[in-house]
C-alpha cells in the first residue's frame, strides 16, 4: 500500500490560522501544516489535523534567548518538524552537525522529523547524487528508517514547475536504496501536477509550499493524496 502524506510548509508567512483551518477539509489524517511558531501555537488547539513546526532548537531547554526546543513541541501537541530546509541551510548557515543534533531531539521526543535534501544547481545525476550522499552522511541507518526526507531540488523550489517525473522518481528512488522508508517531493508543486508527482513509485507524498498558503488550493491536493492511496489500496 502506497501512503501519502501532504505536509504544507507556511514558511515565514501569516496565513490567518482560524479561518484557514475552517476551510481546511477535516479530518484528513494524511495532512500535516507547519505554520510559524506563532499560528502553530494557536493552531495546535485544533484536533482535525496534525501540525508540524518548520525548525527546532539544538539546545534541549535552558538560557537560550529566542530558541524553541523539541520538549516545547512536544508539549504543545506537534507532531512533526522540517529540518534542514535549504532556505535555513543557505540563509542561517544550518549545519549537518546541527541537523542531526536536531533530528536526535526530536526523536527523543517522538515527533517525526522532516529532513529535507536537495542539490543547488541541476547539472547531472551524479553531482546531484554526490550532494544529497553528503547531506545525508550523518545520518544513521537507524534514523533513516524513522524518519520522512524530503528530496526538494532547490534549483525547482519557488519556480513555475517541478522537476521532471523522470527525475523526481531517479532521486527518491536513490533516497529509498539509502535506507529511507518514507520519501516525499517538494518544489513548486500545487494541484495541477501533484498526481503524477504522488503516483510515481518511489514518492510517498509532498512537501507543498506556496500552494499551500490558500486551504482551498491545498484541500484540492490533499484529495488527490487520498485518491491515489485509496487507488493503490484496491491492487
Ligand atoms: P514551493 O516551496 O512549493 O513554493 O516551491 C517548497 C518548499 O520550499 O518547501
Amino acid at each position: 500500500m502506497k501512503e501519502n502524506l501532504i505536509v504544507g510548509n507556511f514558511k515565514e508567512n501569516i496565513v490567518g490560522i482560524n479561518e484557514y483551518l475552517k476551510s481546511l477539509k477535516p479530518n484528513k489524517n494524511n495532512t500535516v501544516v507547519c505554520p510559524n511558531f506563532l499560528e502553530l501555537f494557536v493552531a495546535s488547539k485544533s484536533n482535525n489535523i496534525k501540525f508540524g513546526a518548520q525548525d527546532v532548537s539544538v539546545f534541549n531547554g535552558g538560557s537560550f534567548t529566542g530558541e524553541t526546543s523539541a520538549k516545547m513541541l512536544k508539549k504543545f501537541g506537534v507532531e512533526y518538524c522540517i529540518v534542514g530546509h535549504s532556505e535555513r541551510r543557505k540563509f542561517i548557515n544550518e549545519t549537518n552537525a546541527q541537523i542531526k543534533i536536531k533530528i536526535e531531539n526530536l526523536l527523543e521526543e517522538q515527533i517525526v522529523p522532516i529532513l529535507c535534501v536537495g542539490e543547488y544547481t541541476f547539472l547531472n545525476y551524479d553531482n546531484s547524487i554526490n550532494e544529497i550522499n553528503y547531506q545525508i552522511k550523518d545520518i544513521s541507518s537507524e534514523m533513516r528508517k524513522k524518519i520522512i526526507v524530503a528530496y526538494e531540488p532547490v534549483w525547482a523550489i519557488g519556480q513555475t514547475k517541478p522537476a521532471s517525473n523522470e527525475w523526481i522518481e531517479k532521486i527518491c528512488n536513490h533516497l529509498k536504496n539509502c535506507g529511507f522508508k518514507n520519501v516525499l517531493y517538494g518544489g513548486s508543486v500545487d494541484e495541477t501536477n501533484s498526481k503524477t508527482i504522488l503516483n510515481l513509485p518511489s514518492v510517498n507524498g509532498l512537501l507543498v509550499g506556496r500552494a499551500s498558503l490558500n486551504a482551498e488550493q491545498f484541500n484540492k491536493i490533499i484529495d488527490l493524496g487520498e485518491e491515489i492511496k485509496w487507488k493503490t489500496r484496491q491492487h
